[in-house]
């Protein structure tokens, strides 16, 4: 046997249909992007740190890795990460390149942070993140003064910055993109003067909520948002919410299969972020949101779904920011209900881990539905039944999962190419879905 097929068998999984409703009570891991901005403001506070829930994904891993490179000490103590934090002045130069892996928010966010620190890096990830537009924060990085550059000019990954020197900056973004603030603002914190941004539309805002949870102030006034540099940020505990990217695949399966009843504990549900609440009532499917509370500046809910049947519905402009990780979820979603459900202005969707336009479209017709895609929009035709068969992940961690929950609510089954994937954000996914599956 040939090593490559050896390697596709491993990762390989077929996902059989269920025979009776999901039930149950879980609990997903801690949010990824979250967590993400807990172990860099660990970093460059003064301190000590201690993060409660981390996902042990492997995207929150490669920040994690790449913190210790640049020297900070990171320890677990059983299910607590505590950092050691000497403030921006604490980091020193790694040696070598960092590895972001597969992590877009990891490779966008030290960009912005090793802008501002004077010493040479350089950023690098695997073949999906080689691919994504790095173009985005090296504009408006450079604005700031920053010496930041394409290896190979064409505006991708590996990047290498010369940092420090940063000025302050007046900056209207082109697209929404919480990663592409969150460098900017990392970037601002280092910067002489203030650094005003406006965005198109309002992207997750957690690196505001983490710089007021640090101890330091960040004006937010609609879509513009101002930061001074220069402030001094202390240590805390932060418990990272569940990933509410992560609970919408059960919330999902569960609106799907009638007589199917769980709850979601610990979710966060930040206004920026809770899109897939709103869609999901409007195509019907009985959600409850109870004990509402706060958690690092975060709200937290738990949600209770309960299955039933789906309508198709439009999911507008407006939606893109607060979904945009959720649209491969409802394109399952859209797949079994009644009507046709439509994406619009969804581009972005090419640029994420891969091009979920593309993917989701490939996949879908594999089983049987009608989808038609434009550069910039899908249109799912909902069918009574997904027929099963084989479906491509395209190594995209939010596509394996879709297409496992496709699995659960088809007629035949799916065979996915690549499930190991989806460890990138959620390896307990599949434990999981057995849990509510085989209650
Ligand atoms: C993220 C922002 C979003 C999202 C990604 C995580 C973040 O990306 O898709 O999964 O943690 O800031 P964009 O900023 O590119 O929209």
């Amino acid at each position: 046997m040939r090593p490559g097929r050896r390697f596709r068998k491993v990762n390989m999984k077929r996902i059989e249909p269920i025979d009776r409703p999901l039930k149950g009570t879980i609990a997903v891991p801690g949010d990824k992007s979250i967590a993400h901005r807990a172990v860099i403001f660990g970093s460059i506070a003064q301190g000590r740190t201690r993060i409660f829930n981390l996902s042990g994904g492997e995207d929150n891993s490669r920040t994690v890795r790449a913190f210790r490179q640049l020297g900070v000490e990171i320890e677990r103590d059983g299910d607590v990460l505590c950092v050691a934090g000497k403030g921006f002045a604490g980091l020193r130069q790694a040696d070598g390149a960092i590895d972001c892996g597969n992590s877009g928010t990891t490779i966008r966010l030290m960009s912005g942070l090793l802008s501002g620190l004077p010493f040479h890096s350089e950023l690098d990830g695997d073949a999906s993140i080689r691919q994504r537009p790095m173009q985005r924060v090296i504009d408006p990085l450079t604005k700031m003064g920053a010496r930041i550059h394409s290896k190979s000019g064409n505006g991708l990954a590996p990047l290498e910055i010369d940092g420090g020197g940063l000025h302050g900056m007046s900056y209207k973004m082109p697209i929404a993109s919480a990663q592409v603030k969150s460098a900017i603002l990392l970037a601002a914190l280092q910067a002489d003067g203030e650094t005003r941004i406006e965005e198109p539309q309002r992207s997750r805002d957690h690196t505001e909520v983490m710089i007021r949870g640090f101890g330091g102030a960040v004006n937010v006034d609609g879509v513009q948002i101002g930061v001074n540099g220069g402030q001094s940020l202390r240590g805390q505990d932060v418990r990272i919410p569940g990933d509410i990217s992560s609970a919408a695949f059960f919330l999902v399966a569960a609106a799907l299969v009638p007589g199917s009843d769980v709850t979601v504990r610990n979710v966060g549900c930040n206004p920026t972020r809770d899109g897939i609440i709103e869609i999901l009532r409007a195509m019907g499917a009985k959600l409850g949101l109870s004990n509402e509370r706060a958690e690092a500046g975060e709200r937290v809910v738990d949600i209770r779904v309960t299955g039933g049947t789906l309508r198709g519905v439009d999911v507008g402009p407006e939606l893109v920011a607060r979904t945009i990780d959720e649209y491969p979820i409802l394109a399952i979603a859209g797949a079994l209900a009644e009507g046709v459900t439509r994406f619009a202005d969804v581009k972005e969707l090419r640029f994420k881990e891969s091009d979920r336009i593309a993917a989701m479209t490939e996949g879908l017709q594999n089983l049987g539905v009608k989808v038609e895609s434009t550069e910039d929009s899908m249109a799912i035709h909902g069918a009574a039944k997904l027929t099963g068969g084989a479906v491509r992940s395209f190594a995209d961690h939010r596509v394996a999962m879709s297409f496992a929950v496709a699995g659960l609510v088809s007629a035949g089954g799916v065979e996915l190419d690549d499930a190991r994937c989806a460890s990138i954000s959620f390896p307990t996914f599949f434990d999981l879905m057995e849990q509510i599956c085989l209650h």
